[in-house]
C-alpha cells in the first residue's frame, strides 16, 4: 500500500482526516488502519486540534475490513496478532471528539468504524449495515455490541443476523446518525458541528466526552457519580471562571484550555 491512503488536513480547530485509498471502496487494510490511529494519534497531542471530522471517498465512508487479507486468515495468526483488536481498539481511547462524516457504504468494518466515532453525521446517499454473515463470520470490531446499544436490540438482530443494509433515514430513525444531510453538505455540515464544539474548552470537552461514554460502561449509580466528580473538578478550571464571567458580562468567553 502507498502512503496516500489517508489524508488529513487542519480546518481551524478541526482536523479534517480522509480515508482515501487507491480503491474508493477504502477496504480497511491494516496499513490503513495503522495509519489512521498514527494520525488520530498526533491530533490527540496537538495542543490546536478540539476535534477531527473523519470521512471517507465519494463512493464510500469504507466498505469494511479487506476481505482479500481475511480469505486466507487463520485462526492461529488471527489471534497471535490480535487481527482488529491491535489497531481497531485504540480508536475508542482517543480522548477528542471524532465525528464520523458518511457517504456512501458504511459496511461491515465501515459501519462498525463510524460507531466507534463520537457523533456521526450521514449524506443521504449513505448505506449502512453489518454483511459479514453473509461472508461466513461475526462482525468483528464491535458490530453485535455498539448497534444493540445505539439502535436497539431487534434493528440490530435484523441486520446482522440478515446482513442488509439500511439507508440514511433508516439509520437516522434507528438513532445511529445524528442527522441526514444533502450529500454536498456532508462535509461543511460535519466541519461545521466540528467548529462548534471546538470553539470550547479542551478539558471540559474531554471531560464530556468521557462522561457520555461512561453511560455506556457503567451503571446509572455509577455514571452519575464520576459526573458529579467531573462537574465538581470543573470548578478547579480557570475557563469555568471566564466561561461564567463571559456570560455574566455578556460578552464572547475566551477559553484558555486550562
Ligand atoms: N475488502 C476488500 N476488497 C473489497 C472490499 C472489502 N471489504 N469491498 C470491495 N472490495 C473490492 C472488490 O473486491 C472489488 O475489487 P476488484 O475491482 O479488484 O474486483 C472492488 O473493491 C470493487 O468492488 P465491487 O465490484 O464489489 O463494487 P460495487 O460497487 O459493485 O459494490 C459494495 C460495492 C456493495 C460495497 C461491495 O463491494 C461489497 O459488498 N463489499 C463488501 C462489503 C462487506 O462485506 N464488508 C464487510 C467486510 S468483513 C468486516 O468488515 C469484518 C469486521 O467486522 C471487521
Amino acid at each position: 500500500m502507498s502512503a496516500a491512503m489517508i489524508s488529513s488536513e487542519r480546518r481551524g480547530r478541526v482536523a479534517l482526516v480522509r480515508l482515501a485509498s487507491d480503491n474508493p471502496l477504502n477496504p480497511l487494510t491494516d496499513a490503513l488502519m495503522d495509519q489512521l490511529v498514527d494520525i488520530l494519534l498526533r491530533n490527540e497531542t496537538d495542543p490546536h486540534v478540539h476535534a477531527t471530522v473523519l470521512t471517507g471517498s465519494h463512493k464510500a465512508f469504507a466498505a469494511g475490513a479487506d476481505i482479500a487479507a481475511m480469505s486466507t486468515l487463520d485462526y492461529a495468526s488471527a489471534f497471535a496478532n490480535d487481527y482488529i483488536g491491535r489497531s481497531w481498539d485504540r480508536i475508542r481511547t482517543m480522548r477528542k471528539p471524532i465525528i464520523a462524516a458518511v457517504g456512501g457504504y458504511a459496511l461491515g468494518g465501515g459501519c462498525e468504524l463510524a460507531m466507534m466515532c463520537d457523533i456521526v453525521i450521514a449524506a443521504d446517499d449513505a448505506r449502512f449495515g453489518q454483511p459479514e454473515i453473509k461472508l461466513g463470520i461475526v462482525p468483528g470490531a464491535g458490530g453485535t455490541q455498539r448497534l444493540p446499544r445505539a439502535a436497539g436490540k431487534s434493528t440490530a438482530m435484523l441486520a446482522c443476523l440478515t446482513g442488509e443494509s439500511f439507508d440514511a433515514n433508516e439509520a437516522l430513525a434507528y438513532g445511529l446518525v445524528s442527522k441526514v444531510v444533502p450529500r454536498e453538505q456532508l462535509i461543511d455540515e460535519a466541519l461545521r458541528v466540528g467548529e462548534q464544539i471546538a470553539r470550547h474548552s479542551l478539558p471540559v470537552i474531554v471531560a464530556i466526552k468521557e462522561a457520555v461514554d461512561r453511560a455506556f460502561e457503567s451503571s446509572l449509580s455509577e455514571g452519575l457519580l464520576f459526573e458529579r466528580r467531573l462537574f465538581h473538578a470543573g470548578f478547579s478550571l480557570a475557563d469555568q471562571k471566564e466561561g461564567m464571567a463571559a456570560f455574566l458580562e455578556r460578552r464572547q468567553a475566551a477559553f484558555q484550555n486550562r
